[in-house]
């Protein structure tokens, strides 16, 4: 952890989706927050006001943009013009999880592609560069054109359960769904065990079979994915898990949602822990009893002293061995 960071041109802001998370931030970096206020009037409609004088200065805005959705956006893109306007010299937008990007292709005809439609906005509004952690797709990346540094969580959650004891030829990392699967190899690498994959069909194909590759019969399962919605991906991975003769299921997950009856959903199936990071606030009343979190803050600081004293991002890439 730095203290006392000596560049006044650094200035690290942030809005209303997730202050806990900034306030560690700024902390870690070793600067305080700016002043700034943040209002909406009566008909919903968000006025911000910089309280201090941002002339100059590289700015290191921290927004997720997570539920509500629209309003968060709504807020950095606000924030940005206003920093614009301001004179900053350069605006940094920090992101801690990306909403939007899970809409990233055509996939079925006449659909939009917001998390390129996203991308445009952010940086219409002045945005001059992007880091983030753990897009839903690293793709989303060439969406824009300005610099995007996207970090990765999958070493954290490598040091949190090698650290807890985790690792060997009892366990095997499960993706939920095919389209994790590099994501469970990644973790599976890290943890020196196998994998194995629920391949989950969609509600027209399966007639409620989903089918299980690996072999998990009397193993400790880990179960990684980016997202916690409404968790429903995940209790299904582990009810065809527990199925197949699993010992202990344990899930971890980038960006923790928890939204609509996740806690309901996920307290139903057998998970002994729920993992997530702090890049998404969620209230106390939404988060499942057996959740724990652990903190981005540190990857996110040493991303931003990396990006503004211009020293590699390289080692902070750890994707893969
Ligand atoms: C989807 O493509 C994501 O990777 C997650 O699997 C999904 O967002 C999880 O959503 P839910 O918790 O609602 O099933």
């Amino acid at each position: 952890m730095r203290k006392n960071y000596h560049d006044p041109t650094l200035k690290i802001f942030s809005l209303n989706s997730n202050q806990p998370l900034a306030q560690k931030i700024a902390e870690n970096v070793g600067t305080k927050l700016g002043k700034c206020a943040v209002r909406q009037f009566s008909d919903g409609e968000i006025q911000i006001n910089l309280e201090e004088s941002v002339r100059g200065d590289h700015i290191y805005l921290i927004q997720s943009t997570s539920d509500p959705v629209n309003t968060h956006l709504m807020e950095l893109l606000i924030m940005i013009d206003a920093l614009k306007r301001a004179s900053a010299k350069t605006i940094n937008i920090v992101i801690p999880y990306y909403g939007y990007a899970r809409q990233d292709r055509t996939a079925k005809p006449h659909e939009p592609i917001t998390a390129k439609l996203v991308a445009n906005l952010l940086q219409k509004a002045g945005a001059t560069r992007v880091l983030t952690l753990d897009l839903h797709s690293i793709q989303v990346q060439g969406f824009f054109d300005i610099p995007v540094d996207n970090l990765f969580t999958m070493p954290l959650f490598a040091e949190y359960y090698q650290t807890n004891g985790y690792c060997g030829e009892d366990l095997v990392v499960v993706s939920p769904k095919n389209s994790g699967v590099r994501r469970a190899r990644e973790l599976s690498h890290y943890l020196e065990t196998t994998m194995a994959i629920v391949d989950q069909r969609s509600q027209e194909e399966k007639n409620g079979l989903d089918y299980l590759i690996g072999d998990v019969y009397g193993k400790v399962c880990i179960v990684i994915d980016d997202i916690i919605n409404t968790g429903v991906t995940l209790a299904t991975a582990v009810k065809v898990l527990a199925a197949n003769g699993a010992r202990e299921i344990y899930v971890a997950a980038s960006h923790g949602l928890f939204s609509e009856n996740a806690k309901e959903i996920l307290a139903k199936v057998p998970i002994n822990k729920i993992c997530v990071t702090d890049s998404v606030w969620v209230p106390d009343e939404n988060k499942p009893d057996n959740l724990e979190v652990i903190t981005c803050s540190d990857l996110l600081a040493e991303g931003i002293t990396h990006i503004h004293e211009r020293i590699s991002m390289s080692p902070l890439m750890k994707w893969g061995k």
